[in-house]
């Protein structure tokens, strides 16, 4: 059955590229990470204190975490929407792995 393979080949692919993830040291394989260093760092920086175009410090925001789900979503002023670019998950992953900033002040 073509699906099966395709199927087959799909989790060995991910298997794959995981095992070869975990095996270099130092390097992230944290996918919100990931996803945030490729579409919010630009901005606010890899630590979240970058200001690039009034971007506002991740480390001193004080809104909740559904409330950032809905501003990477829609955008606000100088922050682009991401609902066209990001899954409703990969929204929900970023948006956790940016709330968490501030608890490393
Ligand atoms: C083009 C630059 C840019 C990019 C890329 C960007 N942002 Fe922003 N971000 C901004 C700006 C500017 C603001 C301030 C918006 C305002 O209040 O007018 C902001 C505000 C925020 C805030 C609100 C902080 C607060 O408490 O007021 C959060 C949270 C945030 N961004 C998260 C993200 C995440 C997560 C991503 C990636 C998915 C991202 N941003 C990508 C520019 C950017």
């Amino acid at each position: 059955m073509a699906l099966k393979t395709l199927i087959f080949c799909v989790v060995f692919v991910l298997g794959f590229s995981l095992i070869t993830c975990q095996s270099e040291k130092g390097k992230s394989n944290n996918k919100e990470e990931i996803i945030f260093q490729q579409n919010c760092a630009l901005c606010h920086g890899l630590n979240g204190e970058k200001q690039l175009s009034g971007a506002k410090k991740l480390t001193e925001s004080v809104i909740s975490k559904d409330e950032i789900k809905v501003l990477v979503s829609n955008g606000m002023r100088q922050m682009p929407a991401f609902k066209e670019r990001l899954t409703e998950k990969e929204i929900d992953l970023v948006s956790t792995y940016a709330f968490q900033f501030r608890d490393h002040k």
